[in-house]
C-alpha cells in the first residue's frame, strides 16, 4: 500500500513514485481527489483501489515534504492479484451455473420422462380397456338387434311361437349387464370409489355355504367336488358379499373349464397367522404362456374361445381387485391337459 500527499496547489508532494507506472496513476489520482467515496482504477493492465481524504493536519513527517500546506491524502492499494482471482471466480461460478442448468434440464427431462412412463402405461391401460369394452358390448348388442328384427317380421307370432329369439335376447342381455356390473365394479375400483366394507366373517362358514350353493350345478356337470376345511371359526375381516362374489368366480372357471366326471377340490385351511382357500379342478387347464395373461381385464384363453364361452374375460380381473381389497394374495398354477390350481390366503383375526 501506498500514499500519495497532495499539497494547496495540487501538487504530488511524494518524491518516490514518480516512475512509471505512478506518473500515469498520479494524474488520474489527481482527478479524483474530491472523490471521498472508495473507488478502483485501471493503469495499465494493473488495477488500484483508493479512497481520498481531506488532510486534518496530523502528518508532520509528511508535512516538512513541502513548504506549502497539505491539502489530500490518497491512500491506495493495488489489487490486480484479487481482481484476476475475483475474475476467475466468476468465470468458474458462470460455467457452473450454465453446467448445472444445463444438466438440471437434462435431468428434469429425463426425469419427468420417468414419471410419465407409469401415466403414459396407464393411460394405454385405459384405452385398451376401453376398446376392449366397446367391442365385446357390440356383439351381444347385435344379436338383440338381429333377433328383435326376426321378432318384428312376424308381428301376429305368439311368444310361445317366438320363445327361441326372446331367449337369445334375454340370454344376451343378462351377459351384457354381467359385463357393465364387472366393468362398473373395475372402474370404480380403479378411481377408489368403491370399497370393501369388512367386518369380522367366518371364511370357513363361506365357503361351506358356497359349496352348497353350487352343489346343483356340479350335479348337473357330473362334477365331484371334494369340500376340505380344516379348523374352525376361521375369523377374518372381509365383505361377506365381495367374498363370496370370489369363490363364485373361481367355482365358475373351474366348473366351465372341467369335463364330465371331473373333480373339484375346495379346501379352506389354516396357515399359521393366514388362511388358504385353494380352488383345483382337473380340468383343461392353461398353457404356460396365457397363465400371466388371465388376470388382464376381457382376457379370454384359447380353450374359452374354443368352448364359445360367453364370459366377458372380467372374472379373474375382478376377482384379483377383491383378493387386493382384503389384503390377501392370489396365485395360479396349471398345466394344459393338468388342471388349475387358485391359491388365496387371507389373514385371519387371531
Ligand atoms: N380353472 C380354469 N381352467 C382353465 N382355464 C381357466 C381357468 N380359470 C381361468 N381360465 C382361463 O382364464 C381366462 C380368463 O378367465 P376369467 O377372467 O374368469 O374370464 P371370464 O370372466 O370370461 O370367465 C379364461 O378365458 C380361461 O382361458
Ligand atoms: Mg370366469
Amino acid at each position: 500500500m501506498m500514499s500519495f500527499y497532495w499539497d494547496s496547489n495540487d501538487a504530488l508532494i511524494q518524491s518516490v513514485y514518480y516512475k512509471v507506472p505512478y506518473i500515469e496513476l498520479s494524474s488520474m489520482l489527481r482527478e479524483k481527489q474530491n472523490h471521498m467515496r472508495p473507488e478502483s482504477i485501471l493503469v495499465g493492465k494493473k488495477t488500484y483501489r483508493f479512497v481520498s481524504r481531506p488532510y486534518q493536519g496530523k502528518l508532520p513527517i509528511v508535512e516538512k515534504l513541502s513548504n506549502i500546506p497539505l491539502k489530500t491524502i490518497q491512500i491506495f492499494t493495488e489489487i490486480s492479484a484479487e481482481v484476476y482471482y475475483l475474475n476467475r471466480l466468476l468465470w468458474c461460478i458462470s460455467i457452473g451455473i450454465g453446467v448445472g442448468a444445463l444438466l438440471s434440464i437434462i435431468a428434469g427431462y429425463a426425469l419427468a420422462r420417468r414419471a410419465l412412463i407409469p401415466i403414459q402405461k396407464v393411460w394405454e391401460k385405459q384405452q385398451q380397456f376401453v376398446a376392449d369394452a366397446s367391442h365385446d358390448l357390440r356383439s351381444p348388442l347385435s344379436v338383440v338387434r338381429g333377433q328383435t328384427q326376426i321378432l318384428l317380421r312376424h308381428p301376429d307370432h305368439t311368444i310361445e311361437e317366438e320363445s327361441a329369439p326372446i331367449s337369445a335376447i334375454l340370454k344376451e342381455t343378462k351377459r351384457m349387464s354381467n359385463m357393465v356390473d364387472g366393468l362398473l365394479l373395475l372402474a370404480r375400483g380403479d378411481s377408489h370409489e368403491e370399497v370393501i366394507s369388512c367386518t369380522p366373517v367366518r371364511i370357513d362358514v363361506i365357503i361351506k355355504e358356497i359349496a352348497k350353493k353350487m352343489e346343483p350345478i356340479m350335479d348337473y356337470k357330473q362334477l365331484r367336488v371334494q369340500l376340505h376345511v380344516e379348523g374352525s371359526e376361521l375369523l377374518m375381516n372381509g365383505d361377506e358379499n365381495r367374498l363370496i362374489q370370489l369363490f363364485m368366480i373361481l367355482l365358475d372357471n373351474a366348473i366351465k373349464f372341467t369335463q364330465v366326471d371331473g373333480q373339484i377340490d375346495l379346501e379352506c385351511i389354516r396357515q399359521g397367522k393366514s388362511v388358504l382357500v385353494t380352488v383345483k379342478d382337473n380340468g383343461v387347464g392353461i398353457s404356460e404362456h396365457e397363465l400371466p395373461l388371465v388376470f388382464n381385464r376381457f382376457y379370454k384363453g384359447d380353450s374359452s374361445r374354443s368352448r364359445g364361452d360367453h364370459g366377458a374375460g372380467l372374472g379373474l380381473s375382478i376377482a384379483r381387485w377383491i383378493v387386493d381389497q382384503h389384503q390377501g394374495t392370489v396365485h395360479i398354477s396349471s398345466g394344459v391337459g393338468c388342471g388349475t390350481t387358485v391359491k388365496i390366503r387371507f389373514p385371519v383375526i387371531s
